[in-house]
């Protein structure tokens, strides 16, 4: 696959020296600065808890006065490990891990939205955002207004209401596969005055870099492509560190918080006040943390990220080519062969790589759906995106199950689609598994 020449990375240094690095070695060294004689890897401190001397350190902790680990529902070294190198990778001010995407999206919105507040949602996003944004927050007063992401600047604009508080959006749909016009809703959002949240799960920080392009706040699902062996669920929200929450629509920033002896999360914390009360409000209340062996595999999985990213987008190229042409396939979506897609990754992403996901149907209805997924024998049907294995799934009929037609085909979902995950197995065994399925 052709390579464009690499944008630059915005991380700056190892954690021992320096130097500037790349985005590669900082995948392998970042965020984790071992002193002489303790240990080459990133280790896991399997404990909830930390010693101290004196009950004045522990209260200083406790009140935000000072920094330490206290217990690891709010902090454990081997999280913070994984935390500092993904912060690093993505060019952010700061970082927190959590115990799931899930747990992520919900931190990174709970963190800026109270009942009455209002988020406005692209329409192609993974069904359990769909579900927290359309169905549970609602519960909590929290409404959301969802908007084709490639509608015109001034309709997404009409829909912006004096108590909205966000955008939200994912760098790459799941499973609609649309590429986020970054400057058109990062301009929106700046207008406005709302962050701009991006979950940029199925893309990575080797593919695009969304504080390089306007946002605000990234969020993870650390399960997809940065475990990337399906072994553990996990998420992390980073702060871009760059959003000005003293605008006077963010009172929680700017005023006492009682629960923390009345600390002022804009004046005491400047540089990454976002992350600051993500950390202390909602890891102590919600809970949703990371555990540190999820935390290990995720380092892990960062270590090989730039070696598999590439196979994932080359793998895809060429299965989405073989199906583009097999005259069994009713269409095919992928970004890289996609004249809008190919476009924004262009301009956007750091590779010329359009990610290992890719939508096609069959011809012949739900019948042929059926029986082609009976028939994959190297690929297999699983619930999950982003593995070294290739997979398929039935989005209409299980993560997204939930959406009626309307939200469905918004979504860029149709009851034929089967979405795959192109794994890191030779092509060539991937386009005859597909093939023969397809027979
Ligand atoms: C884009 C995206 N965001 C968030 C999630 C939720 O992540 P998790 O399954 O780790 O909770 C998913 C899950 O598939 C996803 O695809």
């Amino acid at each position: 696959m052709p390579k464009t020449a690499v944008k630059k990375s915005p991380a700056k240094a190892s954690a021992s020296a320096d130097l500037p690095l790349s985005f590669d070695t900082l995948c392998i060294q970042g965020g984790y600065d071992p002193k002489f004689g303790e240990p080459r890897i990133l280790p896991i401190i399997q404990s909830t808890t930390y010693k101290y001397d004196d009950i004045d350190h522990v209260n200083r902790i406790m009140t935000l006065q000072a920094f330490g680990h206290k217990y690891s529902r709010t902090s454990n070294p081997t999280v913070a490990g994984f935390e500092g190198r993904l912060n690093l990778l993505e060019g952010g001010a700061a970082t927190v891990a959590t115990a799931s995407g899930q747990a992520a999206n919900v931190l990174a919105i709970s963190n800026i939205v109270k009942a009455g507040d209002h988020v406005l949602a692209a329409t192609q996003l993974y069904g359990g955002t769909f579900t927290l944004l359309n169905s549970t927050l609602k519960k909590f007063g929290v409404n959301t207004t969802f908007f084709d992401a490639d509608a015109p600047t001034r309709d997404i604009e009409k829909l912006v209401r004096p108590e909205t508080r966000l955008i939200f959006g994912e760098t790459i749909g799941n499973p609609g596969l649309s590429i986020l016009d970054f400057d058109k809703l990062s301009g929106i959002a700046k207008k406005h005055g709302i962050p701009f949240v991006v979950d940029n799960s199925l893309a990575t920080a080797w593919l695009c870099q969304p504080f390089l392009h306007g946002a605000n706040i990234v969020t993870y699902s650390a399960t997809k492509y940065i475990d990337g062996h399906a072994t553990s669920i996990g998420g992390a929200v980073i702060d871009g560190g760059n959003f000005d929450w003293t605008n006077g629509k963010f009172p929680d920033f700017t005023t006492p918080d009682p629960t923390y002896n009345g600390v002022v999360y804009a004046e005491k914390f400047p540089q990454s006040p976002f992350l600051i009360k993500a950390r202390a409000q909602f890891l102590r209340d919600f809970g949703g943390c990371l555990s540190p062996m999820n935390a290990f595999l995720f380092n892990l999985g960062l270590e090989t990220l730039h070696l598999r990213m590439p196979r994932h987008g080359e793998n895809a190229l060429a299965l989405a080519r073989f199906l583009a042409k097999h005259p069994k396939v009713a269409w095919l979506n992928y970004p890289g062969i996609d004249a809008t897609g190919k476009k924004r990754i262009a301009k956007y992403f750091r590779h010329n790589n359009g990610s290992g996901i890719l939508t096609f149907g069959v011809k012949g209805g739900m019948d042929a759906v059926r029986r082609f997924v009976k028939k994959l024998k190297v690929a297999a049907l699983v619930v999950h995106v982003a593995d070294a294995r290739t997979g398929v799934l039935h989005p209409a009929s299980s993560t997204h199950a939930q959406m009626n037609p309307e939200q469905l085909k918004a979504a860029g979902i149709s009851l034929d689609t089967i979405r795959v995950t192109v794994g890191l197995e030779d092509v060539g065994d991937l386009i005859h598994d597909f093939d023969q399925a397809l027979a």
